[in-house]
C-alpha cells in the first residue's frame, strides 16, 4: 500500500501493518469469512523508532475517520476527555481512537498502574467492544501499562518496533541522504554500521549536523569527517568540542604534564577493548576514540562494536565481556597498576555474565535463577559464581594482549596522535602487526 511508503525499512513490521489496514478498510472481507477484525493494535518501542510514523500511516491506509488522544491536560480533565473521545468514537464508528504515548497518560506514581486513566482506557475499550471502534495506541514501555489493558480482547496485537539494524540501517541512512551533497569519502555501509542500534530520530539528526558542520566551515560537500565529528558531538554530549584534535604534536606536549598522563591511560584503555575484541573478533569494532581531558574536562574514551562477522548471540555477549575487561587489562600491562576508572565497564561485564549463568546455565543448572526457586543461599552463590567468570575472562583479557603487545602499542599511539580510528583504520594498523590469534 502506498501510505506505507513513508516507512523506510522495518518490512515484517510493515507487512503486519498493511494486513491490520486491509482488515480495516475491506472489513466485508472478513466478515464474509465469519472473521472479526482486531479490537485494537499496540506499537511498542523505544522513542524515536517510529511507532508514530508507523500509526499516522496506517490509519490513512484505513481510510477511516480517526479520533486523537495524547495526554496535553491535567489529570481531571484528561480522564474526562478520554471518555468524551470514546463516546464521539462510538457515534461515528467505524473509525480508530489513536491513543499517542499512552503511557505518558499517568504521572509516573508509584501505583500509577492502577491510575484513573490506564481504569478510564480499559472500561472505555470494553464500553465500545464490537461496534466498530479500532483502538491504536503507542507506547516506549508496556511495563509501567496495568496487564489487564493488555490482554487479548483489548490489543489483540502488539508490535515491538525496535532501532533499526543492518539492511534497514542502510536503507534509512541511504535515504537521509538523499539530495545532499556528499563527498566521494562517504561510507554510507560503515555509518549505518556505526549508528545501528540507534532510533531513527538519531540517525536523522547525525545527518542534519554533519551537514551543519559542512557549512559552518564553507565546504561544498559534506565528507567523512563531518559525519564523525556529529556523530561523536551526540556520543560525548556537550563535552565534545570537535577542534580539539592534535594534528599537531606540539599540541600534545604543550598540554600540562598530569593531563598527558591521564590522557595516555585513556587512550591505553580504550586501546585494550579494541584489541581484545579485534583478535577475537577481527572487524568488530566500528570506531574507537578518545576525547581525552583536555581544557580542564573530563572526557573520555569510547568503542563502539557491531557483530559484522553475524557470530551467535551467546559467544558474541563472551567477546563483549572479555573486550568490555579489555581496557582494565591494558592498563595493568602497561602502568602496573589499576586505578580505577573502569566501573562501567565492570557493571556491564558482571551484568551479562550474570544473565549467562542464571539464565543460560553456562556453569549447570545448579545456578539457574528460576521463580520457582526456593533457596536464600543462591544469590550469594551466583555473585561468587559471577565475580570468579570475570577474573577468568580478565585472565583471558590480559593474556590476549600480552601476546598482541605490539597492536597495542600501536593502537594507542594511533589514538594519540589521531583521536579517532574508524574500521578501515583499525585494519590498516592489525595488518601491520604480527597479530596472534584467539578463541574462547
Ligand atoms: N522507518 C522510518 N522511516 C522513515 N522515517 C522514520 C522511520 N522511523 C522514524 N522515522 C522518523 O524519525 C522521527 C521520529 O519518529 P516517530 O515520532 O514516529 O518516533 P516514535 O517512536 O513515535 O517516538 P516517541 O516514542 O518519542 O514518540 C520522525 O521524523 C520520523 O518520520
Ligand atoms: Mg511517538
Amino acid at each position: 500500500m502506498k501510505e506505507f511508503e513513508r516507512i523506510i525499512g522495518y518490512s515484517s513490521e510493515k507487512k503486519e501493518l498493511e494486513q491490520v489496514a486491509d482488515c480495516l478498510r475491506n472489513s466485508e472481507v472478513y466478515e464474509n469469512l465469519g472473521i472479526k477484525a482486531p479490537n485494537g493494535l499496540l506499537l511498542y518501542g523505544e522513542p524515536g523508532v517510529g511507532k508514530t510514523l508507523m500509526s499516522q500511516c496506517l490509519i490513512e491506509a484505513s481510510g477511516l475517520k480517526t479520533y486523537i488522544c495524547r495526554k496535553n491536560k491535567p489529570n481531571g480533565e484528561f480522564v474526562n476527555e478520554i471518555t468524551k473521545t470514546f463516546e464521539e468514537a462510538e457515534k461515528n464508528a467505524p473509525c480508530i481512537v489513536f491513543l499517542d504515548d499512552m503511557d505518558k497518560f499517568a504521572n509516573g506514581d508509584a501505583n500509577h498502574r492502577d491510575a484513573e486513566e490506564y481504569v478510564t482506557v480499559q472500561s472505555c475499550i470494553d464500553k465500545v467492544k464490537g461496534k466498530g471502534v479500532f483502538v491504536l495506541a503507542t507506547a516506549n514501555s508496556i511495563n509501567c501499562l496495568p496487564r489487564s489493558l493488555l490482554r487479548a480482547g483489548r490489543f489483540d496485537r502488539r508490535i515491538l518496533v525496535k532501532a533499526p539494524k543492518g539492511a534497514d540501517a542502510l536503507e534509512i541512512i541511504s535515504h537521509y541522504l538523499e539530495g545532499k551533497n556528499l563527498d566521494e569519502d562517504v561510507d554510507r555501509k560503515y555509518i549505518a554500521r556505526l549508528v545501528e542500534g540507534n532510533s531513527c530520530a538519531f540517525l536523522e539528526n547525525i545527518i542534519s549536523e554533519a551537514g551543519l558542520y559542512a557549512g559552518f566551515d564553507r565546504k561544498e560537500k559534506i565528507s567523512m569527517s563531518h559525519f564523525m565529528r556529529a556523530y561523536l558531538r551526540n556520543v560525548y554530549g556537550e563535552a565534545y568540542d570537535g577542534d580539539d584534535d592534535f594534528d599537531d604534536d606540539d599540541d600534545f606536549y604543550s598540554m600540562a604534564e598530569t593531563t598527558q598522563n591521564s590522557f595516555v591511560r585513556i587512550a591505553y584503555h580504550e586501546a585494550g577493548h579494541a584489541v581484545v575484541s579485534e583478535v577475537l573478533d577481527p572487524g568488530s569494532v566500528m570506531l574507537v576514540s578518545v576525547s581525552g581531558e583536555s581544557h580542564g574536562r573530563e572526557k573520555g574514551g569510547f568503542t563502539k562494536y557491531s557483530n559484522v562477522n553475524g557470530i551467535p548471540g551467546f559467544d558474541y555477549a563472551l567477546n563483549r565481556v572479555v573486550g568490555g575487561l579489555g581496557g582494565m587489562a591494558a592498563i595493568e600491562q602497561k602502568f602496573g597498576i589499576n586505578r580505577g576508572g573502569a566501573s562501567a565497564d565492570l557493571n556491564d561485564v558482571f551484568h551479562t555474565l550474570c544473565n549467562l549463568i542464571t539464565e543460560e546455565c553456562i556453569l549447570g543448572f545448579h545456578l539457574h535463577d528460576s521463580p520457582y526457586r526456593n533457596s536464600e543461599s543462591l544469590d550469594s552463590r551466583i555473585e561468587l559464581a559471577t565475580a570468579a567468570e570475570v577474573e577468568k575472562y580478565y585472565r583471558k583479557a590480559k593474556q590476549i594482549l600480552a601476546n598482541n603487545s605490539e597492536f597495542l602499542d600501536k593502537i594507542a599511539e594511533s589514538l594519540l596522535r589521531k583521536r579517532i580510528l574508524t574500521a578501515p583504520e583499525i585494519e590498516a594498523i592489525r595488518k601491520e602487526c604480527t597479530v596472534v590469534e584467539c578463541r574462547l
